[in-house]
């Protein structure tokens, strides 16, 4: 239970400049690899969050020299000292992407045990293709006890995964990037951040070909250098911010982010009737007439991020009409959507798909954040409605939003903390 809770008085257009943060997905990724570099590598333009935190404490369990600085968003590991192939489960549980540790310390050691992963639950989130591809890879693996234990020499090898899987997909190329032969990944994920990684080992002397398409070829090297590298801004995080500024009905510009990421977002903001403008590496959002209601259905990128769904589903509770919201990608997704009917959002909910009836007002109301994107969600609903909004458990927004409130606040948001009364 968290110590405090954060009090918005919504009601109030989001206007002005804001700035996207390094992303999330890549750098957790970006971090674990950092393992197979057999000399120190220094990333740039990482978040200061707490899932990034953890990772780096992983890290320097595992005996890696680690220097973080996080005011300028900076981390260099020196891999040379790691002296140990296990993660406990006090570690991994704190957060989902602890399970690319599996596939780094495969990579380079041939052998991991890892506890299994946290992370939000939005879904059973079983990690069977991860396992399939570290087979195929050569990986004996066993679990037991709330942890997986690999073990094998890594060769190179063709991996077809039975669905689209991020996680899967990266853990296949962190324990290919230094597998002895070729390795092809079919049916792989094609998000901005698996193209990052991508880049990042191919800047450590790795040669990834295919990143951002369903088929990534990978020859794996006995050495891989050290790499100076900057990690790629937050898709997610530019959506949420474009997302607040319509929904509050304001005008913002969203500087550093890369609009290309954001096209199936952009076109269903331009189909409700927002004007949406790109520049080279920034977007301005503004509201120029009233929201039409949309249908949306989450999918694999380039589709629309099952990550944006919670965000912009807050947003359709108040639009010009009735929306569908079918959610592809994980089973159990629309909690902030039970959350908000306390603040008169109509909606009816079958399963993985949502009828939200659009109403004219949302009115402040206490909710709680079930997972890192519901919490983003019931922000928005909450600068979005009149009168004054209570979350409870706004740790898990943290997570993934860099310094979010005082983002927020610079737009003009009513938004702050307030310690929870002694019970
Ligand atoms: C990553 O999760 C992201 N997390 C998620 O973001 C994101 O929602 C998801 O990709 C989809 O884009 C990180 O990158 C740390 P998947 P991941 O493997 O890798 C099923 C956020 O809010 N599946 O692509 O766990 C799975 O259950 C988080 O930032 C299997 O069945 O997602 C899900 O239904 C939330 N077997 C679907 O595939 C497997 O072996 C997609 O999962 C793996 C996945």
């Amino acid at each position: 239970m968290d110590s405090y809770k954060l009090l918005i008085t919504g009601g109030i257009p989001l206007v002005g400049e804001t700035y996207v943060s390094g992303g999330k997905n890549t750098s957790v990724a970006v971090i674990a690899a950092t393992l197979l570099s057999d000399e120190p590598c220094v990333l740039e333009n990482l978040p200061d969050i707490e899932d990034v935190h953890v990772l780096i404490d992983i890290l320097a369990g595992l005996g890696a020299k680690v220097e973080y600085q996080p005011e300028e968003r900076r981390l260099a590991v020196d891999p040379r000292g790691v002296n140990s192939c296990k993660v406990p489960y006090h570690q991994t549980q704190r957060m989902r992407a602890s399970y690319y540790m599996l596939g780094a310390l495969l990579g380079r050691f041939g052998q991991a045990e890892v506890g299994y992963p946290g992370g939000c639950s939005i879904g059973a989130r079983p990690v069977d293709q991860h396992l399939k591809a570290f087979r195929a890879m050569g990986a004996e693996i066993r679990e037991r006890g709330a942890k997986i234990s690999a073990k094998g020499k890594m060769t190179g090898c063709s991996v077809v995964f039975d669905r689209i899987t991020v996680g899967g997909t990266i853990n296949a190329m962190l324990a290919a990037a230094k597998a002895e032969g070729n390795s092809v990944l079919y049916n792989a994920a094609r998000e901005p951040h698996v193209v990052d990684l991508a880049n990042f080992l191919n800047s450590m002397g790795c040669r990834v070909k295919g990143a951002g398409t369903d088929t990534i070829r990978i020859t794996g090297q006995k050495k891989l250098h050290g790499s100076v590298y900057t990690v790629i801004p937050d898709q997610i995080e530019t959506g949420t911010l474009m997302i607040a500024a319509a929904a509050t009905r304001g005008d913002v510009v969203i500087r550093g982010c890369i609009p290309t990421h954001m096209e199936s977002l952009t076109a269903k903001l331009l189909e409700m009737g927002v004007a949406v403008s790109d520049m080279d590496d920034a977007i301005r959002v503004r509201t120029v007439r009233g929201h039409r209601a949309v249908n949306i259905k989450t999918q694999e990128y380039p589709g629309f991020p099952t990550d944006l769904q919670q965000p912009m589903s807050a947003m359709l509770t108040r639009a010009g009409g009735d929306s569908v919201v079918i959610e592809t990608i994980f089973e159990s997704r629309f909690k902030h959507l039970m959350e908000m009917r306390r603040m008169g959002a109509q909606v009816q909910i079958l399963d993985q798909t949502a009828i939200i009836q659009g109403v004219p007002e949302l009115y402040g109301a206490p909710v709680t954040a079930t997972d890192l994107r519901a919490g983003a969600a019931l922000v928005i609903a909450g600068l979005m409605a009149n009168g004054v909004t209570e979350i409870y458990e706004p740790s898990f927004i943290e997570r993934g939003y860099e310094h979010i409130e005082e983002k927020l606040r610079a737009l003009g948001a009513n938004i702050r903390r307030e310690p929870l009364e002694e019970m």
